[in-house]
Order: C-alpha cells, then structure tokens, then sequence
C-alpha cells in the first residue's frame, strides 16, 4: 500500500493483542492476554499494582517485544510499524522542565521534522481548545498538575498517531481536577475519536472514558472480566455514574478486581 493513503487508512487503526505474554527473566509480568480494540474505540485497563499494565502498553507502542504472542497495529505487527502507528503518554507527564509548555507541546511535531515556528504555530492552535490559553510561555513548574497533565495529553495527540496509548494519565491528580479531566478527556475523544488503550487504577474513571474495560489479575495479568461500559463518554458525567446500569459494572468490575487479586 502507498504510504500516504496507508496513513489515511489507519486513522482509526484497530488493535489486535493475541496470545500475548511478557516475563523479565523469571519475572513472567502477563500471560495469555487475547484484546481486540477497534478502530475508534477505547479499551480500559485495569488491575492491581503491577500486574503488568505499563508493560503491556510498552509492548503496544512497540517499545518492547513480547516474550510470546503477536500485537497488531492497523494490521501491522512489527514493532517500528506499532512505534509509527501509537502515542504513548507515559505514567508521568515527563514534561521537559526547562522548555515552556508551548515548546513542551510542540515536541511531538518537532519529532516530526517540523521547523520549530511551525511546530508552536501549530501545538499553540491547539491551547485554547485544551483549556490552557494564555500559559503558552510557562515551564512545567509554574502550572498546576491538570495544566501539566493537558500539555502532556496535547503533545500525545498532536504527534497525528492514530493509537493512544494512556498510562493513568490522571493518577496524580486531586478528586475534582480529576473529574474536570475526565469530562474534559471525553468532551476532546467525542470531538476527535481515536482508538486509545487506558490504564486506570479507578474502575469508574475507565467505565466512564472506555467501550470495555479489561479487569486484570493480580501478576501475571491474565483477563479476569471484560465489561461494556453502559454510557461511554456521555456529555453528563454525573447523571453517568450515577445511573443503575453504571453501578452495577462497577460492582461487577470491582468484583473482579477482588477475585483476580487474591
Ligand atoms: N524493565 C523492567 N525490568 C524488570 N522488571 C520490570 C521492568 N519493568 C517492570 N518490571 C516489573 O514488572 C512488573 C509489572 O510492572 P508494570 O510497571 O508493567 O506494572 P503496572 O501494572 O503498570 O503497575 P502499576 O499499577 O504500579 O503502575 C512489576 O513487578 C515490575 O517490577
Ligand atoms: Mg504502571
């Protein structure tokens, strides 16, 4: 296929994960997992500490190699072809702390081999709708940890991958930014849908952001439960997660995560 029509194609690349396990030397981190994504929708992970989660993105991205199993990006499973298909935002913002958030923003195009003008003409378009106007000038350590966390999630889109790959993109944040960021996070995937892979430690936060949600075991993470969400996304949050078919995924994705830890 020509390269330029391929990435047309793949804007909403699905993901494949078949037969997959990882071990670091004896350490085996996931076995078997079979997840099918597809194009456009958005697969929640969740499972207990270290079971394996942060790995499995990794392997996603085409950061690392499976020990067994196969990944398929936009039907391609090598792992330069998954690198060039998936943004991975990692664990933490990793934001660099002497660039400006502008500069911090347009890094993913930089990468790219845009000029550095065109690059913040392009990042910086993008600030209002992400809620960070005015603060195209400030480093890292003068915003606060949502405003650290939307930069971070603004360089991951503006990379153009059709995959992201979030690793608890809100996991540092208080209560009530973290709900903004959730409203805001699924106002932005109902605007531009993409097909995403989540890792949470909160079921609610997944249930509400995700299609599915994959409940992990304890290590090595096998899937214990896959679980619809009942209103992914919904403009409502509250009226979302108070609804009796939300609770009850909940209580079904929290028993899971009971049973599988043991
Ligand atoms: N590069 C590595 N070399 C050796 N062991 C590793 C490496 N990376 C991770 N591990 C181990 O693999 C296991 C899984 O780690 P991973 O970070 O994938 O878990 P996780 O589910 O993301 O955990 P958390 O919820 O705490 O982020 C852990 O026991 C960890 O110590
Ligand atoms: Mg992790």
């Amino acid at each position: 296929m020509e390269a330029g029509a391929g990435a047309r194609d793949e804007a909403g690349a699905a993901v494949a994960i078949e037969g997959l396990s990882h071990a670091f030397g004896e350490l085996e981190v996931v076995a078997g997992l079979d997840l099918a994504v597809p194009p456009h929708s958005v697969l929640g992970l969740v499972g207990p500490s270290g079971c394996g989660k942060s790995t499995l993105l990794e392997i996603l991205c085409g950061l690392r190699e499976p020990s067994a199993g196969s990944v398929a990006v936009g039907g391609e499973r090598a792992a330069a072809a998954r690198l060039a298909r998936c943004a991975f935002m990692p664990q933490r913002d990793l934001l660099l702390p002497w660039y400006s958030a502008l500069d911090n923003a347009a890094l993913a195009l930089r990468n790219r081999g845009l000029g550095r003008a065109e690059a913040r003409r392009r990042a910086g378009e993008l600030f209002g709708r992400f809620g960070i106007a005015g603060f195209e000038g400030a480093r890292p350590d003068r915003l606060s940890g949502g405003m650290r966390q939307r930069v971070a999630f603004l360089r991951t889109l503006v990379a153009g991958k059709p995959v992201l790959a979030l690793d608890e993109p809100f996991a540092a944040l208080d209560a009530i930014t973290r709900a903004e960021m959730q409203e805001w996070l699924a106002g932005a995937l109902r605007e531009d849908p993409r097909t995403a892979v989540l890792v949470s430690h909160d079921v609610e936060e997944a249930l509400y952001l995700c299609d599915r949600v994959a409940v992990l075991s304890a290590r090595p993470g096998r899937v214990v439960a896959e679980l619809q969400a009942p209103a992914p996304r919904a403009a409502d949050r509250l009226a979302a997660i108070t609804d009796p078919a939300f609770v009850a995924a909940r209580e079904a994705a929290l028993r899971a995560l009971r049973e599988g830890s043991r």
